[in-house]
């Protein structure tokens, strides 16, 4: 059962805040395993491209951005238990998380060599133990022979609200409406690119939160892994 700790794979993708990293993050943290945040990469990609002005008016530059990717030093360190993404010597966590970063991100994720980027450097954390990761294509293309694939969901309104709220208690302002037209148009973008869309793998297990607490996810998620695989939270 320890061994299986060490190298479950747990894929959760779904669309933009359905709460997959909440609820990856507290997996991880009661089941002992690594939380790879694939969006933040992409998000850190696209804060350098907007810092260095690669992006005009929501559109990017890709001539100018991609030679610059494979000396981009992208990785996460984990500091009290929460996971930090860092861009060289820099910690970014809070600057990719505002509303111009997410409102250029689909742009910069639909590149398929943006995409072969961050894909190698989140399968570089294969080897580091067992591993959950949420994204948008981890059970389709990046791990596509994961143990296990939950595909999120939950109504646009609520997720307007859960996002609209996180980013209040960030110190960020925006409205709700601004909030779930940023969402429709990642929907859209993300599920309608021609790399590796947002599509909900065969086998994956959906789960819509609309209507559910995180506790309730929580109890839905044990079960499931005590079922499937004997595990058992360690805390
Ligand atoms: O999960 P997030 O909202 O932080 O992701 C930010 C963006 O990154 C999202 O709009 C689409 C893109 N993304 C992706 O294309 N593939 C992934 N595996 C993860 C995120």
């Amino acid at each position: 059962m320890t061994e299986l700790r060490k190298s479950i794979i747990i894929a959760i993708d779904g669309f933009s805040s359905t709460g997959k990293s909440s609820f990856a993050k507290l997996i991880a943290r009661d089941y002992g395993l690594l939380y790879l945040d694939s969006g933040a990469l992409y998000r850190a990609v696209t804060l350098f491209a907007m810092e260095n002005g690669f992006i005009t008016d929501g559109k990017l530059d890709r001539n100018a951005l991609l030679p610059f990717l494979s000396d981009l030093h992208l990785h996460f360190e984990y500091i009290n238990g929460a996971s930090v993404t860092f861009l060289g010597g820099r910690n970014v966590e809070n600057d990719i998380r505002t509303l111009q970063v997410a409102s250029n991100v689909s742009i910069v994720a639909s590149d398929p060599q943006v995409r072969n980027f961050v894909d190698n450097i989140l399968h570089s954390y294969r080897d580091k133990g067992g591993i959950i990761m949420d994204g948008r294509d981890i059970g389709t293309t990046v791990f596509p022979d994961a143990d296990l694939k939950i595909f999120m969901t939950a109504s646009t309104e609520v997720r307007a609200r859960r996002r609209a709220a996180e980013m209040e208690q960030k110190g960020l302002k925006c409205s709700i409406e601004q909030v779930r037209q940023n969402l429709e148009e990642r929907d859209w973008i993300d599920s309608h690119r021609e790399v590796s869309p947002l599509s909900r793998a065969a086998e994956a297990i959906e789960l819509d939160n609309t209507d559910k607490t995180l506790e309730e996810q929580m109890d839905w998620i044990r079960s499931l892994l005590k079922e499937k695989f004997g595990l058992s939270p360690i805390r």
